[in-house]
C-alpha cells in the first residue's frame, strides 16, 4: 500500500518538476514577444500618425512630461505592456481601450525606425 502511494507521489513530483522546467527553462526565451511590424514601411507610416496624434503631446520635446521614447530601453514586450496598461500613479495613460496591440506595435516600429522625430 505504502509503495503504491510513494509511486503516485513520485509520479506527481515528476510531472510537477517537468511542468516547472518547461515554464522556467530555456524554452521560455523562444516565447518572447517581439514587434511583428519592425522595418515595414506602411506600418511605420501608420505608427507615425498615431505617435503624432496620441503620444507626442507628452513625449515630444514640447510636451516634455514623458521620457523620450526614441531612447527607451524597454524590450518590445515591455513597451507593448506599458502602452496597453499605462503606468499606475504616473501620467502615462492606459491605451488598451483606444489602441489595439497592432496599433501599439506600429507606433513601436515607427519609434525603432529612427533616433528622433
Ligand atoms: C498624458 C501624457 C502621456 C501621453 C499622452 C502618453 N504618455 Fe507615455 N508616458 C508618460 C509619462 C509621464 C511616462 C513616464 C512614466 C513613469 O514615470 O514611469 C510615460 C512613459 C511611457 C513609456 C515607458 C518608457 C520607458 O522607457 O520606460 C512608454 C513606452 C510610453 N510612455 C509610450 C507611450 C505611447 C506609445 C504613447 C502614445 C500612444 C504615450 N506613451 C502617450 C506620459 C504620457
Amino acid at each position: 500500500m505504502t509503495s503504491i502511494r510513494l509511486g503516485i507521489l513520485a509520479a506527481f513530483a515528476c510531472t510537477t518538476l517537468v511542468a516547472w522546467l518547461a515554464q522556467a527553462g530555456p524554452g521560455r526565451s523562444d516565447e518572447t514577444v517581439t514587434d511583428p511590424f519592425l522595418g515595414q514601411a506602411e506600418a511605420i507610416d501608420e505608427g507615425e500618425l498615431t505617435y503624432r496624434s496620441k503620444c507626442m503631446g507628452c513625449h515630444g520635446k514640447a510636451g516634455a512630461r514623458g521620457p523620450n521614447l526614441f531612447a527607451t530601453k524597454l524590450t518590445d514586450e515591455q513597451f507593448l505592456e506599458t502602452v496597453i496598461n499605462g503606468r499606475k500613479n504616473t501620467q502615462m495613460p492606459a491605451f488598451g481601450l483606444r489602441l489595439s496591440p497592432d496599433d501599439v506595435w506600429k507606433v513601436h516600429a515607427f519609434i525603432k525606425s529612427r533616433d528622433s522625430l
